[in-house]
């Protein structure tokens, strides 16, 4: 099915949320609808993002600062050579975490949340529909402690206290709250319906 206009669907929260998995079954139950989407991640596989995921191995090797631009880096070439391209070509575009991860986990780290998010919305396209999932830290980080690279240096409860605050603090027509301590039927049928109509 050709849609009229690309349509860019965001998923954030803290680690551990369940953003993925919801992310993965909106993206399958579009493509068994004939829709042609796609799914992106930040941070992206581009060589930003991977320079990333190297560095979150080691806690505080990046300062505040540091962090952020690489994560600007990184999202640049994401909207550049992933997000814009796919908008064009009038695809759906599920998009697990962008530029509210960098108001969040940056801005709990001290950095100024209004700068990080003029300096996002100079480059970055906006987004149709933002989902944010909802959870206790303790219970996210308990749900992903046996994931085998530990990601030392975002996924300290206490930082993501401050972290999630953030992320409950965005308000707006596109942002939809979710509770993520509901089980993932229950959280896919509520996605479904809120995104659907957008297509169908
Ligand atoms: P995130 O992308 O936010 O880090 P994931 O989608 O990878 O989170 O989910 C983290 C873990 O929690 C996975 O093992 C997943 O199977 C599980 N999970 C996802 N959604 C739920 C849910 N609603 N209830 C319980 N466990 C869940
Ligand atoms: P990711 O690999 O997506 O983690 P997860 O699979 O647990 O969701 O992201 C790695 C970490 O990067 C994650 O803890 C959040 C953090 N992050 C930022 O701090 N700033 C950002 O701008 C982005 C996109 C992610």
């Amino acid at each position: 099915m050709v849609l009229q206009k690309g349509i860019l669907i965001v998923f954030e929260g803290i680690d551990g949320s369940g953003k993925s998995t919801q992310a993965k079954i909106l993206l399958e139950r579009l493509q068994e609808e004939d829709f042609d989407a796609v799914y992106f991640r930040e941070p992206s596989k581009g060589k930003w993002g991977r320079k990333i995921k190297k560095k979150a191995l080691h806690p505080d090797s990046l300062s505040p600062e540091e962090e952020l631009d690489l994560f600007q880096k990184d999202r640049r070439e994401n909207v550049e050579q992933n997000l814009k391209p796919a908008l064009k070509k009038k695809k759906i575009v599920i998009l697990d975490r962008y530029y509210y991860s960098n108001i969040a986990y940056q801005g709990a780290k001290g950095i100024d949340e209004k700068l990080i998010r003029r300096m996002n919305e100079e480059f970055a396209v906006e987004p149709d529909l933002v989902f944010i999932f909802d959870i206790d830290p303790k219970k996210g980080l308990e749900r992903i402690e046996n994931r085998k690279k530990k990601d030392k240096l975002f996924e300290r409860e206490d930082y993501l206290v401050k972290v999630r605050e953030i992320f409950r603090s965005f308000k707006g027509e596109k942002f939809v709250h979710i509770d993520a301590l509901k089980s993932e039927e229950e959280i896919s049928k509520e996605i479904q319906e809120i995104a659907l109509p957008i297509f169908l």
